[in-house]
């Protein structure tokens, strides 16, 4: 069965980087295939990764849904399947599926549900689900998270980005979500350094601290460029500390027992 991580945080907080970041992480150690989901609205990883894509699960949800009269039973089953295979945009090591947006109107229940099913088993076929959330509380409270075995709550390096990574946290148990393991990542930390507000209010959630990444000028230069997570060198701040995380969370090492505040320069824990 697949690992299913996904990221979540509020808004602009580098959601989309770290995911892209992990992908990149996980093709170059093999760590394949590998199942990506832009689960955004307002889908941008294929951008990032720098790959186009044609349909997305919203649009094939749509044409389900006008379908409902001829379709019935397996029938829809069938027609669902095969639009979302045909919907993956393969690439090597990975596959993408947007979701987009949700379009007309009417009860999506019925379709939603069996759409759900159909990425559910189209997951056991990868070894890594990656799942891009949307910004904020809403996805989680509508339950649309599959299981997952980690999630990363992305914050940028404010009081107001910990504090909604708490309460995403707390809604996420609140509803029951099934979640193995979660943490915080705080993001764009200048110098790899967290100041001592940003440290307090950590301390504050009882969050694990699984990462600090610095603020990383390959990031900026590669969103200011329109480039991809490709561009942005193997050694950057950025880059290293996606690394370093993703080592340390799938790796056999032990995990940790307590959030690790001192942090050194250059983004280290
Ligand atoms: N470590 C970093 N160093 C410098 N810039 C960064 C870093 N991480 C993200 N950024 C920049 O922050 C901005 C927001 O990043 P991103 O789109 O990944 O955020 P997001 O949380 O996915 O946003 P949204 O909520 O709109 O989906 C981008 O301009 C990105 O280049
Ligand atoms: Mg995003």
């Amino acid at each position: 069965m697949a690992q299913t991580l996904a990221v979540t945080g509020k808004g602009g907080v580098g959601k989309t980087t770290c995911t892209a970041l992990m992908i990149q992480w996980l093709v170059a150690r093999q760590s394949t295939p590998i199942l990506a989901v832009d689960a955004d609205s307002n889908a941008n990883l294929h951008e990032l990764l720098g790959v186009n894509y044609q349909a997305t699960v919203g649009g094939i949800r749509e044409s389900a849904r006008k379908e409902a009269q001829r379709l019935f039973g397996m029938a829809k089953q069938e027609f669902l399947d095969l639009r979302v295979h045909e919907a993956l945009v393969e690439q090597r090591g990975y596959d993408l599926i947007v979701m987009g947006r949700p379009e007309g109107q009417g009860c999506y229940c019925f379709a939603n549900n069996v759409l759900r099913d159909v990425i559910q088993r189209l997951a056991g076929k990868y070894q890594h689900v990656v799942v891009d959330s949307e910004a904020g509380l809403e996805h989680v409270s509508r339950r649309t998270l599959l299981t997952l075995d980690y999630l990363f709550i992305v914050s940028d390096c404010s009081v107001r980005g910990v504090r909604t990574a708490r309460r995403i946290a707390d809604l996420a148990d609140e509803m029951g979500t099934p979640v193995k393991h979660r943490g915080l990542v705080v993001n764009r930390v200048p110098q790899g350094v967290l100041p001592p507000k940003i440290r307090e209010e950590v301390e504050a959630t009882d969050l694990r601290l699984w990462s600090v990444i610095p603020e990383d000028p390959h990031v900026a230069a590669m969103d200011a460029g329109g480039k991809t997570v490709c561009d942005i060198p193997e050694d950057s701040a950025a880059r290293a500390a996606i690394g370093v995380l993703m080592e340390e969370l799938l790796s056999a090492a032990p995990k940790r027992e307590k959030p690790t505040l001192a942090v050194p320069a250059g983004g280290g824990r």
